[in-house]
């Protein structure tokens, strides 16, 4: 018997990614959903009546803290509001899970981990990847030996988002035409973390950056990154481009006995193993393959037909909000939130971007 009490939670910003939180908040155990936030009325009306009785609709944060005090805030709006909201929640005594990306800088995470440490409350970002299943096998994989010395990581993301959808909408500008890295910054957290994810001790030297324009498409700001860190004896490769076809996230694993890789977008995985115990060896190292190929095939089908729109952020929340229950730190810590935003200003700053709090500055003002 659980007798911990339900979470009482409120979730800040009903668009896009909101359906994602929205559809676990409502069917968990673990929470009460109990507000909701949008600057559209219509919006948190349609959904709070959806939602059932208990759940109440605003049209300001503030106002929603102030009336609802939630144990926990959900802040799933466009990237610039993530700090001033982060830190109205962490003030009115609330956890917060923030959308990515946390905040515009290192600088800027450290000074909200701050304030939740000053609030002693907790503040997280939604790194929702690395719930995936494809990453909890690359991680056993990794973790049992069987690659060796590790050597390489190499994160490959194509989505074309630069032939159509709202990244590109004239009508209605995107939040990323506001971002330093533009639309290739928008999925950046998720490379750099997920680099991490496999790479605890992720290199910071970063040997080249390159950041492009090559659909020429202003708005987007950038489409394509090619970037190279390196540290003692491991390279991270980071490709990005809205270009390519079919979308893919591949996530490899190169090390000097085998290589390991995924597709999060396919749900696919492959491993490949060097026989160290003669011919024999071969052969089993190749059934075994072939058996994971067959294993990948039924998952891929199963992916598609059951799991369409799969991210992770289910899973993410439910570790939380267990390890909340529990009275424990939440799953991503303050050391990675940390290290995901300084690799991100350090592949900005090698591109020669514009700096992200001049950006804000302007924004804002
Ligand atoms: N983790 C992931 O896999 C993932 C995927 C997509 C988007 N995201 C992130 O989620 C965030 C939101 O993206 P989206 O695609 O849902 O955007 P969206 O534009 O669809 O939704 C944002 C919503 O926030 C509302 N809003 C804006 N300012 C507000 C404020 N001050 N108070 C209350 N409501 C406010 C808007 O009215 C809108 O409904 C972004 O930071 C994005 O990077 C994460």
């Amino acid at each position: 018997v659980n007798h911990t009490p339900r979470r009482r939670v409120a979730v800040i910003g009903c668009g896009a990614i909101a359906q994602s939180h929205l559809r676990y908040l409502h069917a968990s155990p673990l929470v009460d959903l109990v507000a909701l936030v949008d600057l559209a009325p219509v919006v948190t009306g349609h959904l709070a009546q959806m939602l059932g009785p208990g759940v109440r609709a605003f049209d300001d944060a503030a106002t929603m803290l102030d009336e609802v005090r939630p144990d926990t805030v959900h802040v799933l709006t466009p990237p610039s509001s993530h700090v001033p909201l982060s830190t109205l929640a962490l003030q009115a005594g609330a956890d917060v899970l923030c959308e990515k990306p946390l905040a515009a800088t290192a600088p800027e995470v450290d000074a909200l981990l701050a304030v939740a440490g000053g609030a002693g409350r907790q503040v997280m970002e939604c790194q929702n990847y690395r719930y995936l299943p494809e990453m909890a096998w690359l991680r056993g994989v990794v973790a049992d030996g069987r690659l060796g010395r590790l050597r390489q990581v190499d994160i490959d993301v194509r989505v074309p988002i630069a032939s159509g959808g709202r990244f590109v909408d004239d009508g209605v500008p995107h939040y990323v035409s506001h971002l330093p890295g533009g639309a290739v910054r928008d999925f950046l957290p998720h490379m750099v973390y997920l680099a991490e994810d496999v790479l605890p001790l992720l290199p910071g030297e970063v040997v080249s950056a390159r950041w492009d324009l090559v659909s020429g498409k202003a708005a987007m700001g950038s489409d394509t990154l090619t970037a190279v860190l390196a540290g003692d004896d491991v390279t991270v490769l980071l490709r990005f481009s809205a270009l390519g076809s079919p979308p893919g996230f591949r996530v490899a694993v190169v090390g000097e006995q085998g290589s390991v890789s995924v597709d999060l977008f396919h749900r696919k995985r492959s491993l490949e193993t060097r026989s160290v115990g003669g011919p024999l060896a071969a052969v089993v190292d190749r059934l075994s393959t072939a058996r994971q190929a067959v294993v990948d095939a039924a998952q891929e089908v199963r992916g598609k037909v059951l799991h369409a729109g799969e991210n992770g952020i289910p899973e993410l929340l439910d570790d939380m909000y267990r390890r909340l229950a529990a009275g424990e730190p939440m799953p991503v810590s303050p050391s990675q939130l940390r290290r995901t935003a300084e690799v991100v200003d350090l592949l900005i700053a090698h591109g020669g971007l514009v700096s992200s709090d001049a950006t804000h500055a302007a924004v804002a003002s």
